[in-house]
């Protein structure tokens, strides 16, 4: 008997979504995101000089880690939340959907409860420098 699979899901890299960004975009500084913060922000392609396509993302911080999902449900593709009064979730622990309320562990993305169990949040690589400007990290 074998057990049962626990690893996250492989979903499709940030950089093959639609208007993704470059990798070392600017999203923030780190001591503008407080611990247990959610932070919802978005940042433009190079080549949409109109800005009329933004690449959504949620900026996570637990403690020193930092961690960055897409912003984008696995149930719909649609923004778990819209605007930063409307992002659920619970410190350290999870972030929900606001459409269909799918819920995502904080520490991996996967769905635990929901329309998309199993599925989860895209990740987004993180490269942190020494004055804490928080960028995209390039590709391994
Ligand atoms: S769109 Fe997010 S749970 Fe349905």
């Amino acid at each position: 008997m074998t057990a049962p699979d626990t690893s996250p899901p492989n979903p499709a890299p940030w950089h093959s979504l639609p208007h993704a960004p470059a990798p070392g975009t600017l999203l923030g500084q780190r001591d503008a995101l407080q611990d247990g913060q959610v932070l919802l922000q978005q940042v433009f392609a190079a080549d949409d000089k109109a800005q009329q396509n933004p690449f959504r993302i949620l900026l996570l911080r637990s403690g020193e880690e930092l961690k960055a999902y897409a912003n984008r449900c696995a149930h719909f593709g649609v923004p778990l939340a819209a605007k930063q009064a409307q992002m659920q979730f619970v410190p350290h622990v999870s972030l929900s959907c606001n459409v269909h309320y799918a819920r995502y562990r904080w520490s991996d993305g996967v769905c635990d409860r929901g329309d998309c169990v199993g599925e989860a949040l895209i990740p987004i690589p993180l490269h942190i420098d020494a004055l804490g400007a928080i960028r995209i990290a390039p590709a391994p």
